[in-house]
């Protein structure tokens, strides 16, 4: 078990329809219902210029955003949010729940689009300043269900544009980007890695008892 800690970075990964988001919305209920001080925040996005730079990256019109483009934007965004969101929350002694940060660059820039991985790290660190979250779970899910639930989920949303530039992407390529964050969780402590065909209230019992284990921490 580490030292006793006050506050921890928790991040959450996995492919389009894996349940992360969903996990991350529980886990950041479950603190402020013990009335933690914690923000719950999202990459892309999290600031009002990150969600500008979100919807340039999403956008299905964007078709023709090249790699590098496509790395530079995610990693503006990411500057923007370490800078105006997660460095300040942490210092003031908030929990810091995000959707998805810098792994995922690794996984759909570098492995997805055949980007350099050390190249990738660089500028990672860059944009984040060396901080990096504590914990990150990975939620792991066949493309194949989860691409499914990222379709079901754009035909129920009534003022959606249907699927976003990602999830048109075909099977191939999220098979990939699945490989790839499973080789990066697996090569390092920091992460978790959880069955996303489990129902959520498991997952979510299960990312809290993970967290309880990990560090002296009051949750
Ligand atoms: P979301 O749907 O989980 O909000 O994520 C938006 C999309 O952005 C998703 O398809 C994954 C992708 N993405 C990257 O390609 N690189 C990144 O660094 C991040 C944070 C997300």
């Amino acid at each position: 078990m580490l030292s006793k800690r006050v506050n921890l970075f928790v991040s959450f990964e996995g492919i389009e329809g894996s349940g992360k988001t969903t996990q991350a919305r529980m886990l950041f209920e479950l603190l402020k219902a013990k009335g933690i001080p914690c923000v719950l925040t999202r990459e892309p996005g999290g600031t009002r210029i990150g969600e500008q730079i979100r919807e340039i990256l999403l956008c299905k019109k964007n078709s023709s955003l090249v790699p590098l483009a496509e790395l530079f934007l995610y990693e503006a965004d990411r500057a923007q949010h370490f800078e105006e969101v997660i460095r300040p929350s942490l210092l003031k002694g908030m929990w810091v729940i995000s959707d998805r940060c810098f792994d995922a660059t690794l996984a759909y820039q570098g492995t997805g689009r055949g980007l350099d991985w050390d190249l990738l790290r660089g500028l990672n660190q860059l944009a984040s300043n060396g901080l990096m979250p504590d914990i990150t779970f990975l939620i792991d899910c066949p493309p194949q269900i989860g691409l499914k639930r990222a379709k079901d989920r754009a035909e129920t949303q009534l003022a959606g544009g249907g699927l976003d530039r990602f999830e048109r992407e075909g099977l191939g390529f999220h098979q990939r980007v699945r490989e790839a964050y499973i080789n990066l969780a697996k090569g390092e402590k920091r992460f978790c890695i959880l069955d996303g065909l489990k129902d959520p209230s498991t997952l979510h019992r299960k990312i809290v008892q993970e967290i309880r284990g990990r560090f002296d921490i009051g949750l």
